[in-house]
């Protein structure tokens, strides 16, 4: 069970609320019988989630007094998660209650296993709520800011890049493309001690092959055609600060031979020039490519890629980050809707679903763009799955039902053993164990010829 939670029963039938309180004892529960009670365990408690029966005195047999003490919790505490116990002629009341702003309700009478996942799981959301409050505070002006994030897999990955960022070790991000690489490489160099200091970042993708060395290390005027100046490159920029080399795995062989000697002696040699000149930089960089791999192939320099992971961090794909689809979904709502100016607030329960339930193959980049395309085309308060071009959950294709999948497989091994005995229907019956008129009746009724 998680900890540092606190539940309050809310419920005026006093045998309930013992049994209530006796099921679900492994928590820290607290009860109340009516509003003011409630409101007085709020204030001292100050419980992440309520369990409230609607029929409270002086109206045990209507909503009236429940609703009234669900929108004084949330007023006063609009963080708690609030779950409705209801009976069944009170559903409408229920669904009031929800477009309220409760959390969710379940039915009377009370199944304590239902109720207990329920309460577990609003919990849960209870403490990732307060954990990205807890972190946005922290992080306000800290290297972290802005790097949106609250699941284990992230904050095990800020906690390796915190802990090295002081020290001078090169450090190698590995992850899929759009995880937030450089945003973390960015965060590594403002928890440095070079923080006053440049930090440079190059893409050695995004250079031709023949001029990323002078990109590099800068080169003297005349020292090729169009070398019309002296020019200083990204390492000497760097000096003092961190250099970033982004897309490590598309250097050229014969440049990481120029970077391994950089890495080993410290010194670099302008394009055309003669002097050494010594440069002091910290090395981080990044591949979304497995430079493993490429050694096996004989593309990639195993010395130098021992140079550059002394520490190696893997950034792990937003669909393995339990619950920060969601987290960055918020921040990007925020975000636009700011800096684009829309009165978009919030999302859909559909939008909600579809953003957790998506894969997201191009990470935080893909949800950042969508993100933004839906706050321009949200035309209400909320964005929904339609605006974020995911097919709602509703909409998704269903599970094959036992039958369903059956039948497949039957026609795909019927259609083989007729491909495999030259449509010859007694050699087929015989391969599948069947006799022949069973085997016409599986082709007649798949629709296969005769
Ligand atoms: N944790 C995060 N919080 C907020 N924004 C993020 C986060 N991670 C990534 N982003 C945003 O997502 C986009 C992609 O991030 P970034 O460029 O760092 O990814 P990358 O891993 O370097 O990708 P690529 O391999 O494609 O270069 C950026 O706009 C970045 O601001
Ligand atoms: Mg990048």
């Amino acid at each position: 069970m998680i900890e540092n939670t606190k539940l309050m029963i809310v419920e005026d039938d006093p045998g309930l609320r013992s049994q209530m309180k006796w099921a679900l004892s492994d928590l820290d529960v607290h009860i109340a019988e009516d509003r003011e009670s409630a409101l007085a365990v709020l204030r001292k408690e100050d419980p992440n989630v309520v369990v409230l029966d609607l029929g409270l005195p002086p109206d045990p047999n209507g909503a009236t007094e429940g609703l009234a003490t669900l929108e004084a919790i949330l007023s006063f505490k609009p963080q708690t998660k609030v779950i409705i116990a209801s009976g069944n002629e009170e559903r409408a009341n229920a669904v009031k209650a929800v477009s309220l702003g409760a959390y969710d309700f379940y039915p009377k009478p009370v199944d304590i296993d239902v109720l207990k996942l329920i309460i577990e799981r609003a919990m849960n959301l209870s403490a990732l709520e307060e954990e990205n409050r807890r972190l946005s505070d922290v992080h306000k002006s800290s290297p972290f800011s802005g790097v949106i994030g609250a699941s284990p897999e992230m904050m095990q990955a800020c906690l390796v890049i915190e802990r090295v960022a002081p020290s001078e070790v090169s450090v190698l991000l590995t992850g899929e493309s759009g995880t937030g690489k450089e945003v973390l490489a960015r965060a590594l160099h403002q928890a440095s001690n070079r923080i006053d200091k440049p930090f440079v970042a190059i893409n050695c993708a995004a250079i031709p092959e023949n001029l990323l060395e002078s990109e590099l290390f800068g080169h003297e005027k005349g020292a090729f055609t169009g070398a019309v100046k002296q020019t200083i490159g990204k390492v000497e920029q760097a000096d003092g600060g961190t250099l970033f080399l982004d897309e490590i795995g598309d250097m050229p062989l014969q440049l990481q031979a120029k970077l391994l000697r950089f890495l080993q002696d410290r010194v670099i040699e302008r394009v055309g020039g003669r002097q050494q000149i010594k440069v002091n930089v910290r090395i981080v960089s990044a591949t979304n490519q497995s430079l493993s791999d490429m050694i096996a192939a004989g593309t990639f320099r195993e010395d130098l890629y021992y140079r550059l992971d002394e520490v190696g961090v893997h950034i792990p794909p937003l669909r393995e980050r339990d619950g920060d689809s969601v987290l960055l979904a918020k921040f990007f709502l925020q975000h636009f809707a700011r800096s684009l100016d829309r009165p978009v607030k919030g999302f859909t329960a559909d939008a909600l679903s579809a953003i957790a339930g998506h894969a997201w193959p191009g990470n935080v980049r893909e949800l950042e763009n969508k993100m933004k395309r839906a706050v321009v085309l949200a035309d209400g308060k909320l964005v929904t799955a339609a605006d974020l071009g995911l097919a709602s959950v509703e909409d998704m294709p269903t599970f094959p039902t036992l039958k369903q999948a059956r039948e497949k497989a039957e026609r795909e091994i019927v259609a083989r053993a007729l491909e495999l005995s030259d449509d010859n229907v007694s050699a087929a019956a015989k391969l599948l164990g069947v006799s022949r008129p069973t085997l016409y009746d599986l082709m007649k009724s798949y629709n296969m010829r005769d």
